[in-house]
């Protein structure tokens, strides 16, 4: 456990570590940065979302029809080849459709601490969403929208809608969207299950977070299927058969409704990474659920501070008790090969929000329950609603259960990537050397590169990120030596980025063939490049 610093804004307690402590168990990783410049070399990725069938998590599954009616909704924050793109699939699949596209204006450039207005703001924008979706979903305009990457959406029994989380080329043209939906279903259901059945969970993180809390039999209904039905109705009025389980891509690390009288969440979460962008060092502690007090975390820290000084003493509704700050969320993300988009970042909607649904990754939520309904009375009785983000890239989560516990993930390995069951799942499609690996891994000073944590990475996280992407860009064939990252995977031995051989072979249904295995990636090689 960590020592906890009793100061406000000095981070006393921050990691040390005398050897970086993931150099050999967790090396950094960057995908091939493969350049985009047609439509043909994003068709495939959106073929296979096509075809996977449709449900309402963050998954990309679009699941078109012949003749179905589709509201495509985007904006200038896209890049035109991907709308582009869009148009020529939902084409292919005589959809009836329409494009809307909005303007929001300039492209903003993100530093982390604008988390926090961002998510006041756009709290408000997701509750006119929400309102609008209704409104049109009455209509009948519309069988599907295709609209946003985050959140939840309305019940769907009139209008369906689906996520657009395509923002450039770089994000569609990943082998995250060519994997076969079987796969990321095994893989959510694999994770799922193990959560609900664990008595207590405990989340360490090498950026110092180490909290744990119960998982309440109140919480579930008795065969712990599906979240407590009572608790499910208040917090999720009208939307309860969302509410009452996991989002696919998104499993619930910890349940997203508050079980008043109960709520024991305790510890320390630390991080450097919210929804928007890096952030210098931040450190909440927890106590009964509710942060008790925020160090460090430079000009994001200082909002928080202000934030939670001024809503502490206020009543929400359904809240364990008063204050606008408590814990609720430890959401896990499943897909292996989503990345950190490295073109533009952060920039627009090309943030941190993405990266957050890679295998393993934890966001940690604290404020509103997202587009609850009990976040929609707080708004209305005028109270401030919007919850923010810490992000645990390197967690480790242990189960307590009844003398059988388990680790879930480990050093920010989703270990249902290494179940056998799972793998042989993969084998049926190409193999687990193609599928449960993850694309991406961060390269972090002090943790798995060489470093010192503090001086070299945490007191300014954004400017190392920054440095980093622009090397993994422009010097691409540099980037894994220089960080002491494993080479392998920054081959495309596969042809799945860029609109590569193997990408088209998947969306014809065909199992990609691996190209040159001898094939090694140096410095100066130009081997990063789809094999086209
Ligand atoms: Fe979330």
């Amino acid at each position: 456990m960590l020592e906890i610093s009793r100061q406000s804004n000095l981070p006393i307690s921050f990691p040390r570590y005398d050897t970086p402590p993931l150099l050999k168990r967790r090396q950094p990783r960057c995908p091939p940065y493969a350049p985009v410049s047609s439509i043909d070399q994003l068709l495939p990725y959106l073929d296979v979302v096509a075809r996977r069938p449709y449900n309402q998590g963050l998954h990309a599954c679009w699941d078109l029809q012949r003749g179905e009616r589709i509201q495509l909704r985007v904006d200038n924050w896209h890049d035109p080849l991907v709308i582009e793109a869009c148009k020529r699939i939902l084409e292919k699949y005589g959809c009836k459709y329409e494009i809307l596209q909005v303007d929001k204006g300039p492209v903003p450039e993100w530093v982390g601490a604008d988390e926090v207005e961002y998510y006041l703001y756009r709290t408000k924008e997701l509750a006119q969403w929400m309102d609008q979706w209704d409104v049109m979903s009455k209509e009948g305009k519309f069988d599907k929208l295709l609209w946003g990457y985050g959140g939840p959406v309305l019940v769907d029994t009139h209008m369906k809608i689906q996520r657009m989380p395509f923002i450039t080329p770089e994000i569609l043209a990943s082998p995250a969207f060519l994997m076969p939906y079987e796969l990321l279903e095994a893989v959510d259901l694999w994770t799922w299950r193990r959560i609900r059945s664990a008595r207590r969970v405990r989340i360490t993180d090498p950026e110092g977070t180490d909290v744990e809390y119960t998982n309440h039999d109140g919480y579930y209904d008795r065969n712990r299927e599906f979240l407590n039905a009572d608790l499910v109705h208040d917090t999720w009025t009208g939307n309860e058969g969302f509410g009452r389980t996991y989002l696919p891509g998104h499993v619930l690390g910890k349940p997203w409704i508050y079980l008043p009288g109960k709520e024991d969440g305790n510890g320390i979460i630390a991080g450097t990474t919210n929804h928007i962008a890096p952030v210098d060092w931040t450190q909440l502690l927890v106590d009964g659920s509710r942060i008790v007090e925020i160090n460090a975390g430079g000009e994001f820290g200082e909002k928080l501070r202000k934030l939670k000084a001024e809503t502490d003493h206020l009543s929400y509704p359904g809240f364990p008790g008063k204050g606008l700050f408590y814990w609720w969320e430890a959401s896990i993300g499943t897909n292996p090969h989503i990345h950190r988009p490295r073109k533009a970042f952060p920039s627009g909607w090309i943030n941190c929000l993405y990266e957050r649904v890679r295998s393993g990754v934890i966001h940690i939520g604290f404020g509103t329950i997202i587009s609850s309904m009990n976040e929609r009375r707080a708004a209305k009785a005028g109270l401030p609603v919007g919850h923010w983000h810490l992000h645990l890239y390197f967690p480790t989560v242990r189960l307590e259960r009844d003398g059988d516990d388990e680790t879930i993930i480990e050093d920010g390995r989703l270990l249902a990537l290494d179940d056998p069951d799972i793998r042989r799942l993969a084998d049926k499609h190409g193999g687990a050397d193609l599928w449960l690996q993850e694309s991406w891994i961060p390269a972090v000073p002090g943790l798995n590169v060489a470093g010192d944590y503090w001086q070299h990475y945490a007191k300014d996280p954004l400017a190392w990120v920054k440095a980093e992407l622009n090397i993994c860009r422009e010097w691409h064939h540099l980037f894994m030596p220089m960080v002491g990252g494993d080479a392998r995977f920054c081959q495309d031995r596969y042809g799945v980025w860029g609109g590569g051989p193997g990408a088209h072979a998947i969306a014809a249904g065909k199992v990609p063939v691996a190209l040159d295995p001898q094939h090694a990636h140096v410095a100066g090689g130009a081997c990063c490049q789809s094999h086209a």
